[in-house]
């Protein structure tokens, strides 16, 4: 299979010695987000604090997170963690009675789970989808979310097992009912385009340590400007009003857009290197890494079938999960043996994760997969 990324290869030091599969947890760091860590680094250590400099970088940052998904800037908050940004949402939220249900899915990555159920006035309002073998139908979807449905999250790409949602279905449903959805992408940014306008997306969140080939600290917040004006965040802060730099203590107003999600001065170490790494990832262009993605997790499904692996599959003709899920008995044990060969993947559960990005090549998921294989 041919790699039309094989020259990017050189710009990520950990591919000369390790097999890198860990996307799903945190993707190989390039010598340019390296260089950005540097640039900031340097500019403390030589300049002093640089606000200028780190400013306008977070502006770079949310300039660019917006060209990913095909939001404008002004639509994108730029925060420190998937958590933060989600109670940034859930505490905004207005309670209107009869339209307060909260719809989400066992499936979801726990933090979802964790934040709405801290909401007190949301809290017996919520609505947790049972999975079943690890996949959440839209059929499902559609029981569950009513007419009283205020908000449905989804994950894009489920952290487990990689299955993928339809976003644009979902939105689909969830506008019948006059709900917002609220899509989790942390797993998916950086691999699959997204157009949030054409999709239907009201808001999404993705931090930059995975597919986004950032560092942690750094999380992107999407609401659309057609909903912005009626959330005003409790979870707040000098930078979330409209004039920051009048430090008026006495009278708060929200920013326009989705700045006012934002409240403290954010990680510019991390946001340093996220700018670098969403320039890269422009500059390759998500839907060509997705064509490769597609042709190479297609290549591993059948090669680890062919091996006997036992693979997570999402049921439906077609459907391809976002990375490979491997059952195995003991998945910690497995990780730290592959560690040891260094060979990075990630355990979750009851499964190893095999979480290629555009970097990796056909000859290093056959060789891990055979390493499996014989575990
Ligand atoms: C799908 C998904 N959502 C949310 C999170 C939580 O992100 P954070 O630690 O930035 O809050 C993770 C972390 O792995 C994740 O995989």
């Amino acid at each position: 299979m041919k790699h039309p990324f094989q020259s990017y290869r050189q710009l990520f030091p950990v591919l000369s010695s390790h097999i890198h599969l860990g996307s799903c947890s945190q993707g190989a760091i390039s010598r340019p987000v390296s260089a950005a860590i540097e640039e900031y680094h340097r500019s403390l250590l030589q300049h002093g604090h640089n606000g200028d400099l780190s400013m306008a970088r977070v502006e770079e940052a949310r300039g660019h997170f917006a060209k990913l998904i095909g939001a404008e800037p002004d639509e994108i908050a730029v925060l420190s963690s998937a958590s933060e940004a989600i109670a940034g949402v859930a505490t905004a939220l207005p309670y209107v009675s009869g339209k307060e249900g909260i719809v989400y899915a066992d499936t979801d990555f726990p933090t979802v789970g964790h934040i709405w159920q801290a909401q007190d006035q949301f809290r017996e309002h919520i609505r947790c989808i049972p999975s079943m073998h690890g996949e959440v139908t839209l059929q499902q979807y559609e029981e569950h979310i009513t007419e009283n449905t205020a908000l449905v999250m989804v994950s894009h790409v489920n952290y487990t097992n990689g299955f993928q949602q339809d976003l644009k279905s979902m939105a689909d449903v969830a506008h019948r009912n006059q709900a917002l959805l609220f899509v989790d992408a942390y797993q998916s940014a950086g691999i699959i385009p997204m157009d949030v306008k054409a999709m239907g997306v009201d808001i999404l969140v993705a931090g930059a340590r995975k597919y986004m080939l950032g560092i942690p600290g750094v999380a992107f917040l999407y609401v659309s400007n057609d909903w912005i004006d009626r959330f005003k965040p409790k979870l707040t802060g000098w930078l979330g009003q409209e004039a920051a730099s009048r430090f008026d203590i006495a009278r708060p107003v929200p920013a326009a857009g989705a700045r006012r999600f934002e409240t403290g001065l954010p990680s510019f170490i991390s946001i340093f290197a996220a700018n670098a790494a969403l320039k890269l990832l422009l500059e390759i262009g998500v839907t060509d890494i997705q064509a490769y993605m597609s042709e190479l997790l297609e290549f591993s499904m059948e090669y680890g079938r062919r091996k006997g692996l036992s693979i997570r599959l999402p049921s439906g003709e077609g459907a391809l999960p976002g990375f490979i899920a491997v059952e195995v008995a003991d998945a910690s044990a497995v990780e730290s043996r592959l560690r040891s060969q260094n060979i990075i993947v990630s355990a979750r559960k009851d499964v190893i994760r095999l979480a290629p990005h555009f970097y990796n090549t056909a000859g290093e998921i056959r060789r891990v997969m055979d390493e499996v294989a014989t575990i």
